[in-house]
């Protein structure tokens, strides 16, 4: 294909848009696929995102359309739309010269939307507006053309409608996406050497890492010796092709072309995504990269039973094989044993993570509750052996620092988008202000929907802020985020206590002005989850050495002495001294998520 009469493009939509659906379109009008062989989002490899209904990972499918009499190459790149994705979406749109912003003609523009909109501005792409499901009785077209406009200054006369469920106006889509969408030409030198654009890959058992790239300058052939520029190794390349969408091996990848490539690679922490590969002893200006993803919810994950240690560790290494953005370090904890901390992008991932985990490898886990990263600076820092710079990097509330270490603590902190019906406002804004949010914009989109920016530190809203979002809004408002870093904030270190013992898996980080209330919460909600012992539990929450939240279980005593009425003393005692050596045993119990931990009796107590 020459280069002229090739589009790069992407779908982006808010998550259930129906991007999905309308790849399947897409490649049932192109012929890659039999119309009507229950083709339900075949772009969608993974079984979880069947069942999910939500794409997790980038595919990406090459078709062909004929156009005003000439064949046109399409290269489709899938991209998931949920909040946790958006680095995946970044990075598959850097593939890009253009996008299909696809907008539910019921719903209207809803959170993703908008950040999706942004990604695709910023990075200078052609944008082609589209509302998806005009069949639906409740479509509102007018209204929805009016918010995008409202919001992204787009002209109500270029958006088109489709319905992708049925098929209508797919066809004059991909024709405006030939019209709109520059072809890659300006971006690309065929004369040139060789350059790559490595973004995403994946492992296939039998070829090891397959890089799914863009062709940016030159021509990739089987064959040749290409280098990262990021780590400086070289590969033979073994076989390459195109997806279409399944894997069609080629003999070369042209000038503007995207394709896979597999080498060799054994592990995917090689394949770099934002690396340029270039041929061998050729090294040229690497293509300007992006970001890496960095994890942002860590949790630790332990085996239900230690004997199936082994196991969980091949499944976990298996699923990071094919995502790379997941961080692993081995942790250990006394009641739950040997395990790892995993670091997820968000909470969504999390889940998906740890569903893979049991679908895939018929494993089943123990996951801690969801922590964030904090940022930790030390007095004199370099002189404390462990820590090795001044600033220090906690992912688990358990390594927390002594306080009388501690200078000062940042935390990460986000930009929220929140769009919602007027109705919810009141409730909201409520929400945002508990979780220390702070308002940025707000402002109307059309009669009676907002949308607003609220600054927020991630560590609010890491774990159930978008639960509790969604039903003080009835499932109306969307939200999505967008990382800005680390910010200075007065934390502490939350401790809870059994008898006197720290448990550390219950440990929590929270904001100096949070400690009371969320040790009351905590106290409160333990108090009524523990079952009940032999033996009276004190639960308190502590701050350093100062307790400021307490509460007693009392023990599910069988009184032994009840049938020993008067007479007996020495026999009393006897009863008692044995009913206290039965109770000394630990006793298994389990925290508010269901995870085991172990506790001993408190002598004073009991
Ligand atoms: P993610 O992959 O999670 O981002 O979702 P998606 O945007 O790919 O949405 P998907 O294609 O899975 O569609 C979501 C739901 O909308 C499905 O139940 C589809 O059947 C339905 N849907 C998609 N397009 C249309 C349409 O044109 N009309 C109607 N009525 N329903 C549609």
């Amino acid at each position: 294909f020459p280069l002229e009469r090739i589009r790069n493009f992407s779908i982006i939509a808010h998550v259930d848009h129906g991007k999905s659906t309308l790849a399947d379109r897409i490649l049932e009008i192109t012929g890659a696929i039999k119309a009507d062989t229950k083709n339900k989002q075949v772009l969608d490899k993974l079984q979880v995102e069947r069942e999910r209904g939500i794409t997790v990972k980038a595919q990406t499918a090459s078709v062909t359309y004929r156009y005003e009499g000439k064949d046109y190459l399409l290269n489709l790149i899938d991209t998931p739309g949920h909040v946790d994705f958006t680095y995946e979406v970044s990075r598959s749109l850097s593939a890009c010269q253009g996008v299909v912003l696809l907008v539910d003609a019921n719903q209207g523009v809803q959170a993703q939307t908008v950040a999706n909109f942004y990604l695709a501005f910023t990075n200078e792409l052609a944008i082609i507006p589209v509302l998806n499901k005009i069949d639906l009785k409740n479509a509102d077209p007018e209204a929805v053309k009016e918010q995008m406009f409202n919001l992204f200054e787009i002209n109500p006369d270029d958006v088109l409608q489709v319905s992708a469920k049925l098929g209508l106006g797919v066809s004059d889509m991909l024709e405006a996406v030939i019209k709109g969408v520059p072809s890659p030409a300006d971006r690309c030198n065929v004369e040139a050497p060789l350059r790559l654009l490595l973004f995403d890959s994946w492992f296939d058992k039998y070829k090891g890492v397959v890089c799914l790239v863009s062709v940016v300058d030159g021509c990739l052939t089987k064959g040749a010796q290409i280098t990262s520029s990021q780590s400086g190794k070289s590969y033979e390349v073994k076989d390459l092709g195109i997806l279409a969408p399944h894997e069609i091996s080629t003999e070369e990848l042209y000038t503007g072309q995207v394709g896979y490539f597999s080498a060799n690679i054994r592990n995917t922490k090689e394949a770099l995504v934002g690396d340029t590969f270039f041929l061998k002893g050729e090294a040229c200006q690497p293509l300007s990269g992006f970001r890496e993803a960095k994890p942002l919810v860590f949790a630790g994950v332990y085996p239900n039973d230690q004997t199936e240690h082994g196991q969980l560790k091949a499944a976990i290494e298996r699923l990071c094989l094919n995502d790379r953005s997941v961080s692993v370090s081995v942790e250990s904890s006394s009641a739950l044993g040997q395990g790892w901390r995993l670091g997820f992008l968000g909470l969504l991932h999390m889940d998906v993570f740890n569903q893979r985990l049991e679908q895939e490898h018929g494993t089943q886990v123990i996951m801690t509750t969801p922590s964030v990263p904090y940022k930790v600076r030390l007095q004199g820092a370099k002189s404390i052996q462990q820590y090795q710079g001044e600033e220090v990097i906690i992912n688990n509330p358990a390594h927390w620092p002594d306080p009388l270490n501690i200078v000062e603590t940042s935390e990460p902190t986000v930009m929220g988008t929140i769009i919602t019906p007027v109705t919810y406002l009141g409730d909201i804004i409520g929400l945002c202000q508990g979780r220390r949010g702070v308002q940025k914009t707000i402002r109307n989109i059309d009669q009676n929907r907002i949308i607003m920016h609220y600054y927020l530190p991630l560590n609010e809203i890491v774990v159930d802020f978008y639960d509790v979002l969604k039903s003080l809004s009835s499932g109306y408002a969307t939200f999505d985020y967008e990382e800005l870093g680390f910010e200075l904030s007065y934390l502490v270190k939350l401790d809870i206590l059994l008898n006197g013992h720290v448990i550390p898996e219950l440990s929590t980080i929270v904001h100096t002005s949070k400690a009371r209330t969320e040790g009351k919460r905590v106290v409160e909600k333990l108090k009524d989850t523990l079952p009940k012992q032999l033996f009276t539990i004190a639960v308190q929450a502590a701050v350093g050495g100062t307790i400021l939240a307490r509460a007693n279980i009392k023990a599910m005593r069988k009184d032994v002495t009840a049938k020993c009425y008067g007479g007996d003393i020495t026999r009393k005692m006897k009863l008692l001294k044995r009913q206290a050596e039965g109770k000394k045993k630990q006793m298994k119990m389990y925290d508010l998520d269901g995870n085991p931990f172990y506790i001993t009796p408190d002598p004073i107590l009991n």
